[in-house]
C-alpha cells in the first residue's frame, strides 16, 4: 500500500476499473485520502476518452498523512478539484491568482494515475480543503470544481447585489450559480433551452427565467450586468448581446474547442468585456465552501455506485441531458 482502485478514460469511452500504485511512504505534505464520494462534471466527458484516471470533484476522508503535514490529521474530512499543484513562488502564486500559475498541475494534463473516480488518492495537503461540518460529503463533491468555478466567477470581479445575474444553462455549474448569485443578494435570470426547468430554476433563487430554444430575440425585464454561460457548448452570440447592459461582462465557462466568433462592433459601443474563467484559485474555494456551508448552498444530486456499470451509467445520462442536476458517484 497504498495500491488503490481507479477507474480510467478507454479508447470506447467505457470507464475501466484499473489499479495505481504509489510509493510505500507518504512524502513531504502529502495525504492519502479515501473517496467516498465524486461528483461527475460536464469536464469529465472531455477526457472519457484519454488513458488517464478520471474525476476532479473529490470528496473524502483523510487515511495517514506524509511528514510535514501540518493541518490535516487521520479523520479529517477533505475534498479537491481541478487543479493539485502550484509552484508557489510565481507572480499569480504570490498574488493569490494561483489558478494561473504558469507550472500548475491541472485534471488532464497532469497526475494521470489518480483522479476522483477512485477508492483513493495521494495529494498534497495545501492543494486540499477541509469540508465544513454543514455540508454532507455528497453535497460537497460536486463544490469542488462546478461549485468553486461559478463562485469564482462571481467572487473574484466586483458584483453589486443590485445587479442582474445571467446564468445560462441549468446543469451541474448553472443550478448552483443560480444559488450563489440569489445568495450574494443579486437579481438572477436564468436562460435556459427550454421552460421545462423552471419551477426548479425559481426554487433556487431565480427570479426571471427565459427558455430560449427557437428564439430569435429574446424577451428580458432588465439587460443583465453580468452573464455566466454554463452551457456545455458554446450558445448562440447573436442572441446573448442584445441583452447585455452596457458595460457589462460575460463569463463563458463552457469548455468549447476552435475560435470564439461574436458580433464585434457592440462589444466596442457598449463596452463589453469577454472574461474567461477557470475554476477557483485555493483562497476563493476555500471561500467559496464556508459560504455554501453559511447559506446552506446545496447542489441538486442523483447519486449512483462507483462503478464501471454506475459511472458508465452517469456518463450516458450526463450526454443525454438527463441528469437532475449533478450526478455524485458514491464509493461502494
Ligand atoms: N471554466 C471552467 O473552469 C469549467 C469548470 C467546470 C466545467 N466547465 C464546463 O462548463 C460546462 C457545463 O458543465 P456542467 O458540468 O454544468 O454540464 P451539464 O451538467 O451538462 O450542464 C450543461 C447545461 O448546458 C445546457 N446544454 C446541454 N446541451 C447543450 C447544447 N448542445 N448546447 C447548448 N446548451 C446545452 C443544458 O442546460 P439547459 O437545459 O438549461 O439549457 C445543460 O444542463 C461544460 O462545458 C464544462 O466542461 C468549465
Ligand atoms: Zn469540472
Ligand atoms: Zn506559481
Amino acid at each position: 500500500m497504498p495500491s488503490f482502485t481507479v477507474f480510467k478514460g478507454t479508447e470506447s469511452g467505457a470507464p475501466k476499473k484499473s489499479t495505481t500504485t504509489k510509493p510505500d511512504q507518504l512524502t513531504g505534505d502529502n495525504v492519502l485520502i479515501k473517496v467516498t464520494a465524486s461528483g461527475l462534471c460536464g469536464t469529465d466527458l472531455h477526457y472519457k476518452n484519454a488513458d488517464m484516471v478520471l474525476g476532479h470533484e473529490g470528496v473524502g476522508v483523510v487515511e495517514s498523512t506524509g511528514p510535514d503535514c501540518k493541518v490535516l490529521k487521520k479523520g479529517d474530512r477533505v475534498g479537491w478539484g481541478y487543479n493539485h499543484n502550484t509552484c508557489g513562488h510565481c507572480q499569480q502564486c504570490l498574488s493569490g491568482s494561483d489558478i494561473h500559475c504558469p507550472e500548475r498541475k491541472m485534471y488532464g494534463e497532469a497526475d494521470l494515475d489518480q483522479g476522483s473516480f477512485a477508492s483513493h488518492a495521494v495529494w498534497r495537503e495545501a492543494f486540499v480543503f477541509k469540508t465544513p461540518d454543514e455540508l454532507s460529503d455528497e453535497d460537497a463533491a460536486p463544490l469542488q470544481c462546478g461549485g468553486a468555478t461559478v463562485f469564482s466567477a462571481l467572487h473574484d470581479f466586483p458584483l453589486n447585489p443590485t445587479d442582474n445575474v445571467g446564468i445560462m444553462g441549468v446543469g451541474g455549474l448553472g443550478h448552483l450559480a443560480i444559488q450563489f448569485a440569489a445568495k450574494m443578494g443579486c437579481r438572477v435570470t436564468v436562460l435556459s433551452g427550454s421552460d421545462s426547468k423552471k419551477d426548479e430554476a425559481m426554487r433556487l433563487g431565480a427570479h426571471e427565467f427565459i427558455a430560449t430554444k427557437g428564439k430569435k430575440e429574446l424577451k428580458i425585464s432588465r439587460p443583465l450586468n453580468r452573464l455566466l454561460v454554463t452551457t456545455s457548448a458554446q450558445p448562440n452570440w447573436e442572441q446573448i448581446v442584445p441583452i447585455m447592459a452596457p458595460g457589462s461582462k460575460i463569463f463563458p465557462l463552457s469548455v468549447a474547442f476552435g475560435n470564439f466568433e461574436m458580433p464585434y462592433f457592440p462589444i466596442v459601443v457598449q463596452g463589453l468585456t469577454i472574461q474567461g474563467s477557470v475554476v477557483a484559485s485555493r483562497h476563493v474555494h476555500q471561500k467559496m465552501l464556508q459560504f455554501a456551508a453559511l447559506h446552506q448552498i446545496k447542489p441538486v444530486i442523483q447519486t449512483f455506485p462507483m462503478t464501471e456499470e454506475g459511472i458508465q451509467d452517469a456518463m450516458t445520462k450526463l450526454e443525454n441531458g438527463e441528469v437532475h442536476f449533478r450526478a455524485v458517484l458514491k464509493a461502494q
